[in-house]
């Protein structure tokens, strides 16, 4: 066991009365579970009658090693402080206000249920293996929090005007937000997406500002209906100023990336009209 309260118990105030014998109950569970040695555990034991006892200066008389005083982050956590130091890294218009909204301390982590999603069972494993070629400290965090994350599959958007693959092909988890996210924020929303190979995710537009960071590609854009595709690397960040248009081709490997709301993130994105998905969603970006 090595959680804050656990921790907190080990460090409870030195002269209050039964603290030695508290402080001793949480080295022996710190002893169970193999974070300190017998020798360190014998230095609570024997301080454990004296609740005026400093056991930390005992350790450091003997030259003994410290116990642990501070809970390990949670795996989400890890994954927000990863994804925070990537995208401060990143160079692109709304770069300010994206970094602005990753605070770094976001604050205390909100009890989030976990949910398995069949899209994200098949394709967020093949996605991490690209990402670990080149930042694999990211994708280790991807995947050691992937399933504390609340994975939605958006149904806003009309089945008919969305397209059948890209409805259920895609999804996202939000680490910052102000529901279903770990950490709470008032209108700016943060987190990870998740799209199909091959999927075409259709021409649509809203009012929030938005950056895409892909981590894997290359996959093909477009920023104007009726335009063509041209083709993007993984670690390109894509900028959509409010109401621009955009279209994502994902190509062979599965479509992962961080995404910013920097604000408006309750206004709906609409799809526009095209004449030309039928064909892009038929060829493959190869
Ligand atoms: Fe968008």
């Amino acid at each position: 066991m090595h959680d804050s309260k656990t921790i907190g118990l080990l460090q409870a105030p030195l002269g209050q009365a039964g603290s030695g014998r508290v402080r001793y109950g949480a080295a022996m569970a710190l002893w169970r579970a193999g974070l300190i040695s017998a020798e360190v555990l014998e230095v609570y034991r024997v301080a454990a009658a004296h609740d005026g006892r400093d056991p930390l200066a005992v350790l450091r008389d003997h030259g003994l090693p410290l116990p642990p005083l501070s809970a390990p982050a949670s795996a989400v956590r890890q994954l927000y402080d990863a994804a925070r130091a990537y995208l401060m890294t990143l160079d692109h218009p709304g770069a300010a206000e994206v970094r602005a909204g990753l605070r770094l301390d976001p604050g205390p982590e909100r009890p989030v249920a976990g949910r398995r999603n069949a899209m994200v069972d098949q394709w967020l494993a093949p996605a991490l293996s690209a990402v670990e070629t080149d930042r694999p400290g990211l994708a280790a965090a991807i995947r050691a929090a992937a399933d504390r994350l609340e994975w939605v599959t958006y149904d806003a958007y009309p089945v008919e005007r969305i397209g059948k693959a890209f409805a259920n092909g895609h999804a996202f988890a939000s680490l910052v937000g102000e529901t279903g996210a770990p950490f709470a924020a008032t209108d700016f929303d943060m987190g990870l997406f998740l799209i199909a190979p091959g999927v075409l995710y259709r021409d649509h537009h809203h009012l929030a500002p938005e950056l895409y960071a892909p981590l894997t590609g290359p996959h093909g854009w477009r920023f104007g209906v009726g335009r063509p595709l041209t083709i993007r690397p993984a670690h390109h960040p894509v900028w959509n100023p409010p109401h621009q248009p955009h279209l994502t081709k994902v190509g062979d490997v599965p479509f992962l990336a961080l995404f910013v709301w920097t604000r408006d993130v309750n206004d709906p994105a609409l799809v526009l009209d095209a004449d030309d998905w039928q064909r892009l969603e038929d060829e493959s970006l190869a």
